[in-house]
């Protein structure tokens, strides 16, 4: 990595961090500003260092009070369930209460919400097993004594036909969870939620480790009936009826959950439209799956709600929670629960030392205490942040149609995705392109230059994301626009040096 930074030009040395403004240092070591577009992978909702947030934890360390209490009552836990559970019945409509599991980072979310899923239904299968035991119980016991007779295939042998309907059902109940993600997606680097994440490059060497999942094409959510159709499995029953005993099937609980954003960050900034919403939702339904909205990115009021999803009405059975939750200081994350469907046993089975440790909760709190100020004035602030970082970014892609392609995103979570360049007449830049490094030589450019730090994501390459604090100025909108006015027309003329150096240098 520390190669790739020297390559690009950015390999500078970060040391001091306010609202959307980090400082590097220069050669002769003095601090010099860049305005912060990256915004911690989406993590910075209020900024480098909130004045509040930090007072909240300067605070709470200077009282002495327990980091780490594990296993007691922790009322800061609750009080961030309850404040959590007033916003998510205020957008969704609902009075469903949400259950919270603490932890860590944002992968560690999902894979809370993974082993929940896994575990409820693994609890719904042994609960139906547990019945078909019985009720063979009840058919050997009635063919014993002669008050109902074998279907004419079981060769009148009881025991046989237990048999069978034994090994069938274990069979099938030995299977994995079968998961649902949406192509383009992104929940996490860990071992289960790796599974989850669509980019190859970094699922398949680890493959073999965890539950895999089957992907949905982004634009056809009607593609998961299909699917259902292909992983659709049966138990078998015995039932008695008017004296006969007979073979029924009963539907197997072959999904354990279905996990989306919806808005994709490290995919390349893609929003999911209401009725793809309403598709996945309908369809999930239908087949027994819960829905895990991942909101680790777009939620925390980025786009101009706490929750994303919430604008596109789809309300989940699950959500996950991260990087904002944390104030831009602490690691924390959640996954909120469904009430009916959060298992109570699920807490002696999974637990993790610093989860809901009482700073993340303090700062938690803090958070949301910004966020839902003086009526929400922040999401408001998101909202209209983001129309006016939309506005510029349409009216380059208009002036630059040969260099830009097109805007996407909500809020502060938007994309610009420049042409691919693959073809270019200049070599370098033909090069780069080609090796998919295009959008890294203009964040390399554009840090060097304009002091402005933006990436591209590693599975879109050609997308540079935005997603400064909620607090982002005119100013450094303007110092956006100048700087990639300046991209656009260099990028247009092809002229490689401003990006690469003289080609002697090279
Ligand atoms: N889910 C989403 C939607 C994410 O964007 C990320 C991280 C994760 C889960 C994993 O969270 O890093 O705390 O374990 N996204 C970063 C990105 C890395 O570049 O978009 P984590």
């Amino acid at each position: 990595m520390q190669d790739l930074l020297a390559l690009l030009g950015i390999d500078v040395e970060y040391v001091r961090g306010k609202g959307n403004t980090l400082h590097c240092l220069d050669e002769a070591g003095k601090e010099v500003p860049v305005i912060d577009y990256a915004g911690g992978y989406g993590a910075l909702v209020l900024g480098h260092n909130h004045p509040e947030v930090v007072a909240t934890a300067k605070s709470f360390l200077g009282a002495g009070s327990p980091v780490l209490a594990q296993a007691s009552r922790q009322p800061a836990a609750g009080r961030v369930l309850t404040r959590l559970n007033d916003i998510v019945h205020r957008e969704f409509g609902t009075t469903e209460p949400y259950y919270g599991v603490f932890s860590n980072s944002g992968a560690e979310s999902v894979e809370v919400a993974l082993k929940h899923a896994e575990f409820d239904r693994q609890l719904t299968v042994r609960a139906i097993l547990g019945e078909i035991t019985e009720h063979v119980a009840l058919a050997r016991e009635a063919v014993r004594s002669g008050a109902a007779t074998l279907p004419d295939d079981a060769d009148g042998d009881v025991d046989a036909l237990v048999g069978r309907v034994t090994a069938a059902n274990a069979a099938v109940a030995a299977r994995p969870p079968v998961f649902l993600a949406l192509e383009g997606s992104f929940h996490g680097k860990l071992v289960g939620s790796l599974q989850l994440t669509h980019n190859a490059a970094y699922r398949m060497p680890f493959a073999a480790m965890a539950a895999q999942a089957r992907f949905v094409p982004f634009e056809q959510p009607e593609a998961i009936a299909k699917i259902a159709e292909e992983e659709r499995a049966v138990l078998l029953d015995l039932r008695l009826e008017g004296g006969r005993v007979r073979v029924v099937e009963r539907d197997f609980p072959a999904f354990a959950a279905l996990f989306m954003e919806v808005i994709q960050g490290e995919g390349g900034i893609r929003a999911v439209t209401e009725e793809q919403a309403r598709t996945i939702r309908r369809m999930c339904t239908a087949i027994g799956c819960p829905v895990v909205v991942d909101e680790i990115q777009s939620g925390m009021g980025r786009t101009g709600a706490f929750f994303a999803s919430s604008l596109v009405g789809l309300q989940a059975d699950y959500y996950t929670l991260a990087k904002g939750l944390g104030g831009g200081i602490a690691k924390t994350a959640l996954t909120l629960i469904k009430g009916q469907r959060f298992r109570p046993e699920f807490d002696l089975v999974h637990s993790s030392t610093f989860a809901k440790d009482g700073l993340s909760l303090a700062v938690t709190l803090t958070v949301l205490d910004v966020l839902e100020a003086e009526g929400g004035q922040a999401y408001q602030q998101a909202a209209e942040r983001g129309e006016r970082l939309t506005q510029l970014f349409r009216s380059l892609v208009d002036a630059y149609p040969q260099v830009l392609k097109e805007v996407r995103g909500k809020g502060l979570m938007l994309g610009l995705e420049f042409r691919d360049l693959s073809n270019a007449a200049a070599p370098r830049l033909r090069e780069a392109a080609r090796a998919d490094m295009l959008g890294y030589v203009i964040s390399g450019y554009l840090l060097r230059a304009h002091r402005i730090r933006t990436f591209p994501t590693a599975s879109a390459v050609n997308t540079l994301r935005f997603e400064p604090s909620i607090y982002l100025t005119d100013d450094e909108i303007a110092a956006l626009e100048g700087a990639l006015r300046d991209v656009c027309a260099k990028l247009g003329d092809q002229d490689e040096e401003a990006f690469f150096g003289p080609a002697s240098a090279h």
